[in-house]
């Protein structure tokens, strides 16, 4: 009788995944992971296991619902697509660089859709340039009230640079990590969260640090890609520097999921990731409406609810999804917020 992952080796796998991928080494450990698997015994086999075993075994299934896999939704399929074709073509750019702007509300899949496109950039460049030491994707956030000095310091982090001296100047910096990034080869760089900055030109601030975002953009050899949380409304994009990189950008909008078939979809993909011993198969795909209202459609939500359950359907013994479990699950404010205004009429 043979288990995929020992709970241990599991337990190991998610803690390797949970390191920040705002390191170099945390990025790697990122992109060498492959999507959790787990098999599911007979149902007969797991109750002849020993207590001590079974308590393992679930643990592990605990471990696996709690992580559960990554869909390729057309949002994913979209910055994949758009984000290959800029990488080719700016390869033989040596003039304006064209970017990517991921935007949409928070828990829309932005950041898990931009960390799929740099995965994937990196494990083809590896493919193709197999011992070589580049570092082909750099993936960092756009700190709290970013200011130029953060966002370099952001990136030195990534790279483990030496530590910043207090009086070492952004520009410093900045060519340093800007020679480390030609040096590797990097040709994605990443910034998420970028709605932390403060781009607005009507500041000196918002003018210092966009020209500081043109510069890298400028000196770097590489396709940027930005997400963050409506950017384009939050005038992050706006003000001659912030329309110059704006202009230079495809946008992907992110957004809740309409009740329609791609919603269905992404039910049925979740449902089949399950393994509970007494599911049956096709409750959750009959309940999409029922989720829908309760997530209004977000992926996040949605993602949380079914894992939630899950977790729980192994807690209790009950071992499938139904709706008075999934009842009893809380999802997170903004979208219980939605259902309760949507069910008391207000919208
Ligand atoms: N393609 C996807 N497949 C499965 N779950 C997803 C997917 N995209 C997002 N999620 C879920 O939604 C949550 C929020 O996604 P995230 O990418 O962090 O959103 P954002 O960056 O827009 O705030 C994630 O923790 C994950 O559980
Ligand atoms: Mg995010």
């Amino acid at each position: 009788m043979v288990v995929t992952a020992t709970p241990g080796q599991l337990a190991g796998q998610l803690e390797d995944r949970r390191q920040p991928t705002t390191t170099l080494e945390g990025w790697r450990r990122f992109v060498d992971a492959d999507q959790a698997t787990f098999d599911l015994l007979p149902t007969a086999d797991r109750d002849a296991l020993a207590d001590a075993d079974r308590t393992g075994y679930d643990e592990a299934r605990i471990a696996y619902h709690a992580e559960l896999i990554v869909v390729t939704t057309s949002t994913i399929r979209q910055i994949l697509h758009q984000g290959r074709l800029l990488t080719l073509l700016n390869q033989r750019e040596i003039g304006a660089r064209r970017g990517l702007i991921v935007s949409g509300p928070a828990a829309t899949g932005k950041t898990t859709a931009v960390k799929q496109l740099g995965r994937t950039h990196e494990l083809r460049t590896r493919q193709r340039y197999p011992d070589g030491d580049r570092i082909p994707v750099v993936y960092v956030t756009a700190p709290p009230k970013g200011s130029p000095r953060k966002l370099a310091v952001e990136f030195a982090r990534f790279l483990g640079l030496p530590p910043i001296r207090p009086r070492q100047n952004v520009a410093d910096i900045t060519d340093a990590v800007c020679q480390v990034l030609t040096d590797a080869r990097t040709d994605l760089v990443i910034v998420d969260e970028i709605h932390n900055l403060n781009l607005n030109l009507a500041t000196s601030a918002g003018e210092d640090l966009s020209d500081h975002l043109k510069y890298f953009t400028e000196h770097l050899p590489a396709t940027f890609v930005y997400a963050g949380i409506d950017v384009e409304r939050a005038g992050l994009f706006t003000g001659t520097r912030g329309r110059q990189i704006a202009g230079r950008a495809a946008l992907v909008r992110t957004g809740a999921f309409a009740y329609q078939q791609e919603w269905k979809g992404l039910v049925a993909t979740m449902e089949h990731t399950l393994r509970l011993h007494h599911h049956q198969p096709g409750t959750l795909v009959k309940l999409d409406r029922y989720l829908h209202q309760r997530t209004s459609g977000m992926i996040g939500s949605l993602s949380h609810l079914v894992r939630a359950a899950a977790i729980s359907a192994i807690l209790d013994g009950s071992e499938q999804l139904t709706k008075h479990l999934l009842d009893a699950i809380r999802v997170d404010h903004a979208a219980e917020s939605a259902t309760r205004r949507a069910s008391s009429g207000a919208i």
